[in-house]
């Protein structure tokens, strides 16, 4: 989604911003922009496309001697992305020059007076009413002007504002979408996105909504909603920074798979103390109810929550898509525990999903990555999962470490007999992933097979089913191939018409206890043409040799921890199809990583 840089400081701002603009890349993107100031002129360069583009119209500024401006990589939302879109976007009388993220919801009505006050539109964006209301509301004060603007617009924005009265000087302020302003030592940064200035500084303050920053070289300035200055504290990054680089992997995507382990090892192993799981941070109680809300992948995550929850601690779970739960009337009370899960912490759907259990009266605990994400700040309780930055806009090892953390959870409420052998499995998902990734060969024998099939199907039962479902979405973000997840007893009641010679079918079959009506499953497409591949334990392949096309082994694990392990071959099959295909796989088209517009 949408990034944004601001710099003031003694390096030269075209190169500062174009550095921050690369690391904002993998959010996705289709066009991409800056603006510096230039003896007091605020000038414009911004094209759609890549930022090679970009690269190739500012080379020459880069020799030049600029320290203040402002960049933006841009995903369409109002208005095809193309040059004239782009961001920044300028006042009439080249004062002001803006960037911004999010969505002016009311745009229109502003668009329509402006028109009236004789304003002329050369964008069709949303955000180029923002330019047009600060000239508008200016009367020789930024901070006056902004707070006028800013009051009328409904939706969401990140703002960053230069003005050539003040040349020195970047303006920002927030609104349900993610800012943040980093302290150097002679210069001062403001970002959507703490990748974009961690080479630089690893001090940051987190923008609260309404408030203002400015920052200049040499200061960093804030004020409150009520126009009083204030001040804020800053927080220290303690991302390695390599983490944002590909280290020798061909994409960040793989990278991330292979991270998978260690990760999952930082998730869980501080919050287990003698085969005890203790998660000190947390004052929860053992819930009448639990909701668990979240979008794409991490909802997936929260479907293999239900089926753990509901397993073994006899509570009930409702699962529900963010954007889905915030508008129908969900029965929530105090009694009920929600449980929001989001890499990012910014996911705008979850976010106000977040909201509306609160209005409720439910406790939140968020199951997130990001420290300091704005969803991370307002859930009561945090399970933070350690994955450290994850670039690749498809999620994989976010996922393996939703999943940790969603065992946690249900471990540390599970008083049953099996408690200690669980706690030991658990603390075993590591290596047995790690042995996954020592043997791919077949993984990429399959996707060499499969990466030109016209549709995938997955299908599994129970924990397989949520399993299937990311499997899925995986496939279908990064190779473009058509693909649906079904339970393995749904298929037959309308899509196994789709079902025809050699089309390929993934079907996890890791729950012995289901595993005979999963073969009949199996067979039933069969007996239809299907290409059936199977990932399944070690010792069940015996079994399911006659039926399978391909098989796919997994290490030896209890059924109730094969999702976090059997998702592994399901990446690394996206992953190696996605390659085969030439596809850009860690942007994949029209998609952005932390989605935040409704
Ligand atoms: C898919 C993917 C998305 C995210 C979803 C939620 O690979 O990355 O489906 O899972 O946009 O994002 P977060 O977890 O940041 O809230």
């Amino acid at each position: 989604m949408c990034g944004i840089v601001g710099y003031a400081g003694d390096k030269n701002a075209v190169a500062m911003l174009m550095h921050g603009l690369k690391k904002l890349e993998y959010r996705g993107y289709d066009s991409a922009g800056i603006a510096y100031l230039s003896q007091g002129e605020i000038k414009v360069k911004k094209c759609k496309g890549r930022l090679v583009n970009l690269q190739n119209i500012v080379s020459d500024e880069i020799k030049e001697e600029h320290h203040v401006g402002i960049g933006h990589t841009r995903w369409a939302t109002h208005g095809e992305p193309s040059d004239i879109n782009s961001h920044p976007h300028v006042s009439r009388d080249n004062r002001f020059c803006i960037v911004h993220n999010g969505i002016i919801e009311n745009y229109m009505s502003i668009r329509e007076q402006l028109i009236v006050d004789g304003y002329n539109f050369e964008s069709t964006t949303d955000s180029e009413v923002i330019t047009h209301l600060l000239h508008y509301h200016y009367k020789g004060d930024v901070i006056e002007a902004l707070f006028k603007t800013i009051h009328q617009l409904e939706g969401s924005y990140a703002l960053s504002i230069i003005c050539n009265d003040y040349p020195d000087q970047v303006f920002c302020v927030r609104k349900d979408s993610p800012l943040i302003v980093g302290k150097g030592k002679n210069e001062n940064f403001i970002a959507s996105d703490i990748p974009a200035i961690l080479k630089y500084t690893r001090d940051i303050y987190i923008m609260e909504d309404h408030e203002i920053a400015i920052i200049s070289s040499k200061l960093v300035t804030f004020y409150n909603s009520l126009g009083k200055k204030i001040e804020k504290q800053t927080m220290k990054v303690t991302w390695d920074e390599n983490a944002s680089e590909k280290e020798g992997y061909e994409h960040f995507m793989l990278k991330e798979i292979h991270e998978e382990p260690v990760a999952i090892t930082k998730t869980i192993g501080p919050r287990i103390k003698n085969n005890e799981i203790i998660l000190d941070q947390l004052v929860l109680k053992r819930p009448k109810k639990i909701i668990i809300v979240a979008c794409g992948t991490a909802y997936h995550a929260g479907v293999v929550g239900k089926y753990l929850f509901e397993k073994l601690l006899r509570i009930p779970v409702e699962v529900d898509v963010a954007s889905e739960f915030r508008y129908r009337d969900p029965i929530i009370d105090k009694h009920t525990l929600t449980i929001i899960i989001s890499q990012s912490g910014e996911t705008i759907d979850t976010l106000f999903a977040l909201r509306k259990a609160k209005e409720n009266n439910s406790k939140v605990l968020a199951i997130v990555n990001v420290v300091g994400s704005s969803i991370a700040r307002e859930a009561d309780d945090v399970l933070y999962t350690w994955a450290g930055p994850e670039i690749a806009v498809a999620s994989t090892k976010a996922y393996s470490t939703q999943l940790s953390a969603i065992y946690l959870l249900a471990l540390s409420f599970y008083k049953g007999e099996k408690y200690k052998d669980y706690v030991n499995q658990l603390q075993d998902v590591p290596k047995m992933i790690e042995h996954i990734l020592n043997s791919t060969d077949q993984v990429m024998k399959t996707a060499s097979l499969l990466y030109n099939s016209k549709s995938i199907f997955f299908m599994g039962r129970g924990l397989d089913y949520a399993l299937s479902m990311e499997g899925s979405l995986k496939l279908k973000e990064i190779s473009y191939i058509h693909s649906e997840a079904y339970p393995g007893g749904e298929l037959k009641h309308g899509t196994i018409a789709l079902i025809e010679k050699g089309t390929p079918v993934i079907c996890s079959l890791t729950q012995p206890d289901i595993l005979e009506k999963m073969i009949s499953n199996i067979r039933e497409i069969k007996a239809r043409g299907a290409f059936v591949i199977v990932i399944t334990q070690e010792e069940q392949v015996e079994k399911i040799n006659e039926i399978a096309d391909i098989i796919l082994p997994i290490p030896n694990v209890d059924p109730l921890f094969a999702p976090i392990i059997a998702v592994t071959p399901m990446q690394l099959f996206a992953y190696h199809c996605s390659v085969y295909k030439g596809n850009d796989v860690d942007k994949p088209r029209n998609l952005a990583k932390s989605v935040t517009v409704e």
